[in-house]
């Protein structure tokens, strides 16, 4: 099975000693004193007149209180924070390779969801903040693990934008999650000999699911929370430095708007984005990367990386893998909808991460990974299940991993005539019963944070996909398919939407089914096919 090597945990970062666990609880919402004046009347009248002990009605829209300090996520409390939502990131930072340092700003672009009188923005507590502006005015602000607490001097009311700008600097590491299955954030590569000078593999990126951003902005980092972004990286591009090749590149998602050379060997790239993205499938690569281009592919553009040399610059031959992307983007066109982006990409990291990352319109690839065809497609998929349609909240993981490995089997479905997707799901169920019965440890519709990318979420995830179309047969089963995409796409989902849209499609009850899928313990007997 092509995703066998690709579940591999990574192990252990580069920096992950940065990683520092442990967070202060903290009460998630309290008054804000200053704001509201409770009717208090006159002690005299408090005898004669009992009435006078009824409180005046509220008006709701006087109160201001904090924001809370996380969304509420089941799994990780502390991902993302409450009472706005984030319109747009503009980042603009400077990152200098000699001393692994990133300093610069970053603007949040929001609009308020409740009144507020504070509101928290999460980033690693290494990356020190120097200031923060709300609306142009300083505003106050304390640090209390990964979380920023802002105080603004004036109150924010439900419902306004506002602009947020964070100094800050900092050596940028690993994400600060409780409960973390794996590593996220940002990476180094360091040279292990002293006479590389040349230290081609000298390179930085960024990745993590559920979080890599807060390790190196300020972001309400949760993909409830979708937003727009612009980041300008500057390098100080010096021949003279270990690690500063003026060849090197810089990467990230979306489009190169400008790349500006200034005289002091400064190196800008500005990247613009054109579709909301939650903040984990952002990823970025500095270092000796070469672009491919391809062929558009109708309106998609194709745009690929990789990290070269030594990686051979024909790795995107299809003979080379043997892998076709003309043949997924038909493939999944034909039973998802049109592809939901107008960009495409691989990035490959010269390195064996032993995963890839469905980061949105540039998946990222470790070298191994990325030599695996199931691999491409997988992630190909995500960018409809997962990146177009987002996750709620994480405990609905099955949502993106289900469907995304369930999608290899109906690509090989589609290209291969000979191929009996039947008996390959029952393969499925045989391959797992000689491995301890994984798939009968973790129900994948809840499987907890540890488990969050555990092999039952991927394939009794897929399971659950392949005894849905067996239940309720294959034409309404891809109608349903395409209706979810159709309705949800751009939106956050939870199960119970995907549920909905089956019933409403078949007409069928299926809450006993799912339930027996998704919750227990115990995985259901795969039916046998119908036709
Ligand atoms: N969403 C990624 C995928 O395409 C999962 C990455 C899991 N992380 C890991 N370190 N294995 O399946
Ligand atoms: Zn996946």
């Amino acid at each position: 099975m092509s995703t066998g090597k690709y579940l591999t945990p990574i192990v252990g970062g580069l920096l992950s000693s940065l990683l520092v666990l442990g967070c202060g609880e903290e009460t998630r919402t309290s008054p804000d004193e200053t704001q509201t004046t409770p009717y208090s009347p006159p002690s005299e009248q408090l005898e004669e007149d009992p009435a006078a002990l009824t409180p005046e009605p509220t008006d709701a829209s006087s109160i201001f209180l904090a924001g809370s300090k996380g969304v509420g996520d089941p799994y990780f409390p502390n991902l993302g924070n409450g009472g706005y939502d984030v319109t747009r990131y503009l980042i603009q930072v400077t990152w200098t390779p000699s001393s692994l340092t990133l300093r610069g700003s970053t603007t949040i672009e929001a609009e308020t969801t409740d009144n507020l009188s504070s509101f928290n923005v999460d980033l690693n507590p290494n990356m020190h903040v120097s200031s923060v502006t709300v609306n142009g005015d300083a505003a106050d602000f304390t640090r209390e693990s990964s979380e920023i607490i802002v105080k603004p001097v004036s109150n924010l009311p439900a419902g306004s934008e506002f602009q947020a700008r964070f100094t800050y600097n900092g050596e940028p590491g690993m994400s600060l999650l409780e409960n973390a299955p794996f590593d996220g954030g940002w990476f180094n590569q360091l040279s292990d000999t002293a006479e590389d000078f040349s230290c081609s593999s000298c390179g930085t990126y960024v990745y993590g699911e559920p979080s890599s951003s807060m390790a190196w902005h300020p972001v309400n980092d949760h993909p409830s929370d979708r937003a727009q972004f612009r980041i300008e990286m500057s390098v100080k591009m010096d021949p003279s430095q270990l690690w500063n090749n003026p060849d090197w590149e810089f990467v990230t998602n979306g489009f190169l708007i400008d790349k500006r050379k200034a005289e002091n060997g400064m190196t800008t790239w500005i990247y613009e984005t054109k579709y909301p993205r939650a903040p984990y499938l952002t990823t970025l690569a500095f270092g000796s990367f070469v672009e491919f281009e391809e062929a558009n592919l109708g309106d998609v553009q194709l745009r690929h990386w990789a990290q070269s040399p030594p990686l051979p610059v024909d790795i995107f031959e299809v003979d080379f893998f043997g892998f076709d992307y003309r043949s997924m983007f038909e493939v999944f066109t034909d039973l998802f909808g049109p592809y939901p982006f107008d960009t495409y990409g691989y990035l490959v990291i010269n390195e064996d991460l032993g995963l890839a990352l469905e980061t949105q319109t540039l998946s990222i690839f470790g070298y191994d990974a990325f030599q695996q065809p199931g691999v491409h497609v997988h992630e190909l998929a995500h960018q409809w299940f997962g990146n177009h349609i987002t996750l709620d909240n994480w405990s609905e993981i099955w949502l993106n991993e289900g469907f995304a490995t369930y999608s290899q089997f109906l690509y090989e479905e589609a290209v291969n005539p000979d191929y009996d997707i039947y008996y390959a799901m029952r393969n499925v169920v045989s391959a797992f019963e000689d491995e301890e019965q994984l798939l009968n440890k973790v129900p994948p519709g809840d499987p907890g944070p540890e488990d969050l990318f555990s092999a039952s979420v991927y394939f009794r995830g897929a399971l659950t996909l392949h005894a849905l179309r067996i239940e309720i047969g294959d034409e309404v089963f891809f109608a349903s398919l395409r209706k979810y995409v159709e309705d949800f796409g751009g939106k956050n989902v939870t199960t119970s939407d995907f549920i909905e849209t089956v019933e409403g499609v078949s007409g069928e009850d299926l809450e006993d089914f799912f339930n027996r899928w998704l919750y227990d313990l115990e995985m259901p007997t795969l039916p046998l096919a119908s036709n």
